[in-house]
């Protein structure tokens, strides 16, 4: 589906997403629930294997998720063994970021369930080193982490990999303007800004089929060419087979 087909909903506006983290963080506070998975943990899993694939927890990547909500995939990649100093989670939310930074600092701090264990080590004891920062992606220049230095001829570009789990979804979902452009259509180069020469692009998508993902990503303005797929269950409907989400990897010559 082109982004101009999307009709506008609440899921693209700021306010709902922080009603929806408001509410999440309360819930955190009150029950320790961290809050919804996008897309499951299916996604969680599929993204995470594809880095263990393609890029290497050493030399350690600069990691940056768009949109992070409460940080799930950025805890799950931690578990994985990428260092959690070296991940940013940035979200335009304040509310989620207050609950990702919470769930962080729990799990450094809380037991993981090791029964027979005398002394139960941390569940992810390096977790609250994850830098988790609000930033209107679409407006704010991303923050860098301390020790990162600037590409001296491009310096956005400096993220080995930067993920994205239904981010893109959502802000397709925004308003659009006048003229009928939709934030969403600036979104692809401000992607292809911050990649490194050499760094991927890692997106989640349910709006987006792998070809329109290609056709969004691989223009010569956003400067990414198609590298990997993840594949997805197909089901047939009126018959066209698709996919519910699309996994796509993408890569900055
Ligand atoms: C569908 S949720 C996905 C959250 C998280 N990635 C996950 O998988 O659980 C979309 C996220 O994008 C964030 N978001 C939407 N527009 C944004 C923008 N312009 N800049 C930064 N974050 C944004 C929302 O606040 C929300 O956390």
């Amino acid at each position: 589906m082109s982004t101009s087909d999307l009709q506008p909903s609440k899921l693209g506006t700021k306010a709902h997403w922080d009603g929806v983290y408001s509410r999440e963080l309360s819930n955190f506070h009150d029950i320790g629930d961290e809050g919804e998975v996008w897309f499951g943990e299916d996604s969680v899993e599929k993204m995470v294997d594809w880095t263990l694939e393609n890029v290497p927890a050493d030399p350690a990547p600069h990691i940056l998720e768009v949109g992070t909500g409460n940080g799930n995939l950025l805890f799950a990649l931690c578990e994985a063994g990428y260092p959690p100093e070296k991940m940013s989670g940035i979200d335009y939310s304040m509310d989620a970021v207050e609950l990702a930074r919470a769930i962080a600092s729990s799990k450094s701090t809380a037991p993981a369930d090791e029964s027979d264990a005398d002394e139960p080590s941390p569940a992810l004891p390096e977790a609250d080193k994850i830098s988790f920062s609000a930033c209107d992606f679409l407006r704010d220049e991303v923050a860098l982490l301390p020790g990162m230095t600037f590409n001296a001829t491009d310096a956005t570009a400096v993220w080995d990999l930067v993920l994205d789990k239904g981010t893109m979804d959502a802000i397709a979902l925004a308003e659009k303007d006048g003229e009928g452009k939709s934030p969403a259509d600036g979104y692809p180069a401000r992607i292809g800004r911050v990649v490194k020469p050499g760094g991927f692009f890692l997106i989640t998508s349910c709006n987006f089929t792998e070809e329109e993902l290609k056709a969004k990503f691989t223009s010569t303005a956003v400067g990414l060419v198609f590298h990997s797929r993840r594949p997805w269950p197909t089901f047939s409907f009126g018959g066209q087979t698709g996919n519910v989400y699309s996994t796509v990897a993408f890569t900055k010559p």
